[in-house]
């Protein structure tokens, strides 16, 4: 379904060749590059910083969605602001307040997210859906890529329709593949994340092995 967003997550790309990388996927159709910011405090895992983040930028020529997966997010916002973010997702488990930081995110001009881990209800963004752009309903418990799918499609359509008619998208990430997908578009999600699903089999010499996979989501 070409209305459907492909987001590759660039924690299952090569570390050491992310320019290509990222030129790879976007040449095969990546619709977003979606790069997971990890603390190795909100999550048990360490990924990158603003600086890398602004390198990523200098190849990112669709989208670039940053998922933050930190604690505090605050005082962070502004660095991923201005590395480069076009999205800037925080997680409603990170702290008291993700109202605060909805309208921080905002007001650096950058579109916000706010994403749930798998244990926490639909109702959690019922407040919030007036000062977010993207629902980020995560399917594993964040931390790394290539996890197991947990199905999340019964949150997904109560946020379908509690988000109604207001232009908010429903981003699903973690083990996305052509056998997860499909119910979770039917239920209402228009962005699909996947990490080992795009890269697998794949090398920035053999792009077209990205193509497929991502066609075949
Ligand atoms: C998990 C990250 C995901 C991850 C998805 O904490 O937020 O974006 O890269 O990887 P796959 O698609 O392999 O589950
Ligand atoms: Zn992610």
């Amino acid at each position: 379904d070409r209305s459907v967003k492909i987001a590759p997550s660039i924690l299952s790309a090569d570390f050491a060749d992310f320019g290509r990388e990222i030129q790879a996927i976007e040449a095969q159709g990546a619709d977003w590059v979606h790069v997971d910011v990890m603390d190795g405090h909100f999550v048990p895992n360490l990924t990158f910083g603003p600086p890398a983040v602004a390198a990523f930028r200098k190849h990112v020529k669709t989208v670039m969605d940053v998922h933050l997966m930190i604690a505090p997010v605050d005082p962070y916002i502004e660095a991923f602001a201005t590395a480069g973010a076009d999205i800037i997702t925080a997680h409603v488990e990170a702290g008291p307040h993700i109202h605060r930081t909805l309208q921080a995110i905002r007001a650096t001009g950058k579109k916000a997210g706010v994403a749930l881990n798998p244990g926490t209800p639909a109702e959690a963004v019922k407040h919030l859906l007036d000062l977010t752009d993207l629902v980020c309903v995560m399917t594993v418990n964040p931390g790394f890529g290539g996890q197991k799918f947990i199905d999340m499609t019964g949150k997904v359509a109560e946020l379908r329709a509690m988000i109604g008619d207001r232009p908010v998208h429903i981003e699903i990430d973690g083990g996305v593949d052509p056998t997860t997908a499909p119910a979770l578009v039917k239920a209402g999600a228009d962005v699909l994340v996947a990490g080992s699903a795009v890269f697998k089999g794949g090398s920035v010499d053999q792009p077209q092995v990205y193509g497929a996979n991502m066609t075949a989501i």
